[in-house]
């Protein structure tokens, strides 16, 4: 059966999106009968008890029918959480991100979209993904709020800056779907527009690993493929660890699981569960490495004292994200 959205030529192109059309398509349907039904009770009692045709005398007082109404409501009770129900499960999906997701950084900016991938490629306006493998997008933006949305994918959310929000994803086709924001962010919100290019997934490896040779190589292979957009830079992770000396942060902290009396070791601490200085425990994410860095002092591991600095003004969206892949990459090895 063909979705509502199709008929405006809305592709399904992720796996979320027939399970949305499907639910969309129930409320939409529920609404329609609901309208029609309710449209045609007022004209029958308009025609029925119209004044002057059949009942001349005055209206009379009506107190109301306490089974009809209780009636009424069951059903719309019961009607409007199974809605609700059915869109918990679809959202506990969108927001439940496969563990062996392929990541990717994305930062929000007036007006473009930066992409920026672990390799320390980045593409501007443009996010290239593999097709039938699991995508999230880290995304953070450098000024205000933003939202990526993906008609396609039926995906979308909020860029919001001091923190990071995520998104993820798994395509189903190979093609170009439009992607645009949808939070109103200054004049040229309406074009801040971008393209994800949905590769299969042997041509995602390929793209990836040609541009990583073409880099190695350097200007030995200036191939006219090689897109302009794409810019060469350190892996976010090696940018990390030259922010991590230039900015001081070895001063108390290793990058093994070593504790130095001043800070806690950074070495394989991603995902990890900690205790804090008044007890209560956090887990380690992206969001938290952000926090910790810009306002170090708000949640302290247990055993330590509130000495760090703050790192605000003083790093970028993209330094910030180079250290959470820095952090990333220390997992040891099991
Ligand atoms: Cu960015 Cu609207």
């Amino acid at each position: 059966m063909i979705g509502l959205l199709q008929v405006f030529e809305l592709q399904q192109a992720s796996t979320m999106a027939k399970p949305i059309d499907v639910l969309y398509d129930f409320v939409f349907f529920i609404s329609l009968v609901s309208f029609v039904g309710i449209v045609l009770a007022m004209l029958y009692f308009v025609i029925r008890y119209h004044r002057r045709r059949k009942h001349p005398e005055q209206t009379p007082y009506i107190e109301g029918h306490t089974p009809t109404e209780l009636t009424m409501s069951a059903i719309l009770f019961v009607l409007v959480m199974v809605i609700f129900a059915w869109g918990w499960i679809d959202y506990k999906k969108i927001r439940t991100s496969p563990a062996d997701a392929l990541e990717i950084n994305l930062i929000g900016k007036q007006w473009l979209w930066e992409v920026e991938y672990a390799n320390g490629r980045k593409l501007l306006n443009e996010l290239v993904v593999p097709e039938g493998k699991p995508v999230k997008l880290i995304m953070s933006s450098a000024d205000v709020i933003h939202s990526f949305y993906v008609p396609s994918f039926r995906l979308k959310q909020d860029v919001v800056p001091g923190t990071y929000t995520s998104l993820w994803f798994q395509a189903t086709q190979a093609g170009e779907y439009p992607a645009y924001c949808a939070e109103y962010c200054g004049t040229a919100h309406s074009k801040m527009l971008a393209k994800v290019r949905v590769l299969g997934a042997q041509d995602y490896e390929r793209w990836q690993l040609r541009w990583e040779l073409e880099q190695q190589l350097g200007s030995m292979i200036s191939t006219a493929s090689a897109t302009s957009k794409d810019g060469a830079a350190l892996p976010p992770a090696e940018k990390g660890k030259e922010l991590f000396s230039a900015k001081g942060c070895n001063a108390c902290h290793s990058l093994t699981s070593d504790k130095s009396p001043v800070g806690p070791g950074l070495g394989n601490i991603f995902g990890k569960t900690i205790e804090l200085t008044d007890g209560t425990k956090v887990t380690i994410d992206e969001n938290y490495i952000r926090e910790s860095i810009m306002d170090p002092n708000i949640k302290v591991v247990k055993g330590y004292q509130p000495l760090m600095p703050t790192y605000k003004g003083q790093l970028t969206d993209e330094d910030v994200n180079a250290l959470v892949a820095l952090i990333k990459s220390l997992k040891e090895n099991p």
